[in-house]
């Protein structure tokens, strides 16, 4: 029988709900950004932003079920996002699924929220299943992980600084082109040479796949510096495209080592940055060389959105994986618990 998931999201910056069908067909996607808001400090203000879930999500949450045609009655559990992301903007949701639940007598399925962006490759790609390796860029993660099962995942890599996103946006602000940075620096780069500046393509140690992203980031700031002080004019487009460049390498190297490593053929991407045009092109042209093949969901369900919460709480609904009423928000919950 078909199953009808209500997924909620708001662990960052935008207040997401949305009906998945059987955890691949997406009834509605609703996502309120408060990407304006938070645009003049540069970054997101974590009291700004849970005050502006908890004056959206009732409606929010409202827009979704109304575009799917369908009433709470007929929805079979509501999954929400537990962690990990800001506390006070996590809690929103939390509280709410758990009222909605409660009050609809309906199951309650805590999700991952890393775990959610990975789902989101099983709504792009129906015929998409386990094992596959994912690599997962957002603005606060950068993991490799080995999906052994839809609900069993292992990490390969992770950052040990900054997670990819993160140093877009920096980046992005030093150059003065705004926020977030991603989105930006995708699009100047176009115009800029990739080769300009060799930037740095740092690799922890020979035996790990974790990834540090804040060397590369220096070295683009001290090179910006170095510009001012001499008062050389900077190619910003040559900066960006070099930038990216070297993230990317990094990227995608150490992810088709570990399907070397684990005998997986297949690589999906998922996270804020798996939007990116120099990634997806980088990752597709070095894979087909190894005969492993590239997947990604569309830019819509790479950032933030509550479809993935709902695919991926189907599967923890299958798998008898619910929360009661004391389900609190973890702010840096673990993928592997
Ligand atoms: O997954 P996401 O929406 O939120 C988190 O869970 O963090 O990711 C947001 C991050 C931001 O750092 C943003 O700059 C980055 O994803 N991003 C991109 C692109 N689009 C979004 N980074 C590089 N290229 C893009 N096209
Ligand atoms: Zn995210």
């Amino acid at each position: 029988m078909d199953k009808l998931i209500l997924g909620i999201e708001s662990s960052c910056d935008e207040t997401a709900a949305a009906v998945v069908k059987n955890g691949r067909e997406v009834l509605s996607n609703v996502i309120n950004t408060q990407i304006e808001l938070h645009k003049k400090y540069g970054g997101v203000v974590p009291e700004i932003a849970s005050r502006k879930h908890i004056e959206s999500i009732d409606a929010v949450v409202g827009e979704a079920l109304d575009n799917a045609g369908v009433t709470i009655n007929d929805i079979d559990a509501v999954a929400v996002t537990y962690g990990p992301g800001l506390v006070g903007a996590l809690l929103v949701g939390v509280s709410y699924a758990k009222a909605y639940a409660y009050a609809a007598k309906k199951p309650l399925v805590p999700v991952h929220h890393i775990k959610g962006h990975i789902a989101a490759n099983f709504i792009a790609h129906k015929e998409l299943e386990p094992p596959f390796i994912c690599l997962v860029a957002s603005g606060g993660h950068s993991h490799i992980v080995l999906a052994e099962d839809y609900t069993k995942f292992k990490i390969l890599a992770r950052t040990r600084d900054d997670a990819a996103g993160e140093a877009f946006d920096k980046i992005a602000r030093v150059l003065g082109l705004g926020y977030p940075g991603g989105p930006l620096i995708d699009k100047l780069a176009k115009d800029g040479n990739p080769d300009a500046f060799k930037f740095p393509r740092v690799r922890i140690d020979k035996d790990s796949l974790d990834f540090s992203f804040s060397g590369v980031k220096t070295s683009v700031i001290n090179y910006l510096h170095k510009l001012e002080q001499n008062g050389e004019v900077v190619n910003k487009a040559d900066v960006a495209a070099s930038f990216q460049n070297a993230v990317t390498d990094v990227l995608c190297t150490h992810t088709i080592e570990a399907c070397q490593m684990y005998n997986i053929k297949t690589v999906a991407l998922a996270g804020g940055v798996a939007s990116n045009s120099n990634l997806r092109d980088k990752m597709s042209k070095l894979c087909k060389k190894e005969n492993i093949s590239v997947l990604y969901p569309p830019p819509v369900l790479c950032t933030d959105n509550a479809a993935m919460i709902a695919s991926c709480g189907y599967w923890g609904y299958l798998n008898n994986d619910f929360a009661d009423l004391s389900l609190n928000a973890v702010p840096s919950l673990s993928i592997e618990d």
